[in-house]
């Protein structure tokens, strides 16, 4: 057993939590949409054919905002499409993943689904086929409250109020060459910052989120931010991030390191984003949507992407796609990215899981039969649930381990967050072969708190076996038990078993 020591110290506060950190994303993608949250036949489906029991565990997943419709589906997609009388809506080919839209669902009963999840919405633009007009059009539609002939068209489709959506997104991952309309940053800087522009003349109040990296490797990083923050500077609120995650050739240890390129990632883009002000004279700080995160196993071990399957089977409606079936490890690895994200909470002020039902999802779902929680549900519901109001560090010394790619890395990992009614631990071992007992010095704490606190919460993620996973024939087999975690006078003491994250709550 390793030895680890930390401190958690209120005076060493990161910044307050902008609950949009726990946001989700939701792309009409396989069966996300389509028999996923929406399955009329089901039994569990309410009047407007949701499913109930996924708008249950939605709930308890507690996502802030909602990202829709894509991903890589939006730069083909017209948003009219969905909308008015559904058995009139244009069936299209979805040419990002190889399908047939049907457009059953559209704005209007999105919109209605987010109201039951209690979720906010956060609107894509397609800028890969379509431009700077036609995004013009959408948020005239979903947002103006002037009498015009779209304000018309959404009240006549069933909404005389505003959409009133906050968060647009300008495309999406228009750096990649998979990408619908991909171009390179100077065009895409430039039909960004135009459109940007546009908008905020239809809505001042927006917040608009330019398109960043579509992944940290990828070969235009860096200079792709650079040039598309001088085009868009003044314009843009957010810059976007995304990355995926994947254990690679059974190597365990280099995958639990991946919250270090995640750190990596965005210590990066603010460093630019911040070049960029510094080259301008400017005191504004562009904040960082990570408006896609996950783990995902994109690479398959034969070299092939995952979704590639569906480029010889025709054109069907709502395929089987990107349904990764997470494990033990990965909600480890989750874990730690969301500590990461709130170690990060002063520039990560929005952030999306990728996806929520069935697609690289923490749900899944079989049509006409059950709904239930992947392993990687329970770091985001208990860290969304528990998160309080503000992020505080919690430096560790401890034991470490050698990365390939980052040297050096810490086991264990860990913030805290801070509200009125007490603290919250978030803490990961990402060992492989040691367990640790980790000892956490909180009499600066306890002092400002003036008085006692004790252990009213604690949740332990491990499995001796870390590819445990939940399945539709097992689907409880993996969850979360209590932690072995004490607190003596100022001091909690916390087991971690190799392979763990956990989360306690001091109240
Ligand atoms: O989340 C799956 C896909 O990953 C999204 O459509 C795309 O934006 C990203 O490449």
């Amino acid at each position: 057993m390793n030895d680890a020591f930390g401190r958690l110290d209120p005076h060493r506060e990161i910044a307050d939590i902008d609950r949009r950190i726990f946001g989700g994303f939701v792309e009409h993608l396989g069966r996300h949409i389509y028999d996923g949250i929406h399955e009329p036949a089901h039994e569990s489906a309410d009047a407007d054919g949701f499913r109930r029991d996924v708008i249950d565990l939605v709930a308890e997943l507690g996502v802030s905002t909602i990202r829709y419709p894509g991903g890589n589906f939006v730069s083909g997609y017209r948003w009219e499409d969905g909308i008015g009388p559904v058995d009139q809506r244009p069936r299209r080919l979805d040419l990002a993943w190889h399908s047939t839209e049907t457009n059953e669902v559209g704005l209007h009963e999105f919109q209605s689904w987010l109201d039951r999840v209690d979720s906010e919405l956060m609107l894509a633009v397609n800028l890969g086929t379509r431009g700077t007009q036609e995004a013009l059009d959408l948020l005239e539609y979903a947002n103006a409250s002037a009498d015009t002939d779209w304000t018309r068209q959404r009240v006549a489709n069933g909404r005389p109020d505003p959409f009133g959506v906050k968060m647009w997104c300008l495309g999406n991952e228009m750096d990649g060459p998979w990408q619908l309309g991909h171009r390179g940053a100077d065009d895409y800087g430039k039909l960004a910052a135009r459109t940007a522009k546009a908008m905020r003349m239809i809505d001042p109040g927006i917040e608009l989120v330019v398109c960043g990296s579509s992944a940290h490797g990828m070969p235009t990083f860096g200079s792709w931010e650079r040039t598309v923050l001088e085009h868009t500077f003044d314009d843009v609120d957010f810059i976007s991030c995304h990355s995926y995650y994947q254990e690679h050739s059974g190597d365990a240890q280099e995958f639990l390191a991946s919250g270090v390129d995640m750190a990596t990632f965005i210590e990066e883009v603010v460093a630019i984003a911040d070049s960029v002000a510094a080259t301008r004279k400017s005191d504004k700080r562009i904040m960082i949507s990570f408006d896609e995160w996950n783990v995902w196993y994109l690479h398959r071990e034969d070299g092939t992407q995952s979704g590639e399957e569906l480029k010889d089977k025709g054109w069907p409606v709502a395929p089987r796609l990107l349904e990764d079936q997470y494990h033990a490890l990965d909600a480890v690895v989750f874990g730690d990215l969301l500590i990461t994200l709130l170690q990060h909470a002063d520039r990560v002020r929005s952030a999306s899981l990728a996806q929520l039902v069935n697609v690289i999802a923490p749900i899944m779902t079989e049509p006409g039969g059950p709904a239930w929680r992947q392993t990687t549900f329970f770091p985001f519901s208990i860290t969304s649930r528990l998160a309080g109001d503000r992020a505080v560090q919690v430096p560790i010394s401890g034991g470490t381990f050698t990365s390939a790619r980052f040297g050096e890395v810490a086991a264990v990992n860990a913030v805290a967050t801070i509200d009125e009614d007490g603290v919250s631990l978030f803490v990961v071992n990402r060992s492989t072969t040691d367990a640790t007992q980790l000892r956490v010095d909180l009499a600066t704490l306890v002092a400002t708190f003036g008085r006692a606190l004790r252990v009213t919460e604690s949740h332990l993620l491990h499995e001796d076996d870390i590819y445990a996973a939940n399945t539709l024939q097992n689907p409880e087999r993996v969850g979360v038990r209590p932690a072995d975690a004490t607190l003596a006078d100022t001091e909690l003491s916390l087991e971690l078993p190799a392979v763990s994250w956990a989360a306690i709550r001091l109240s």
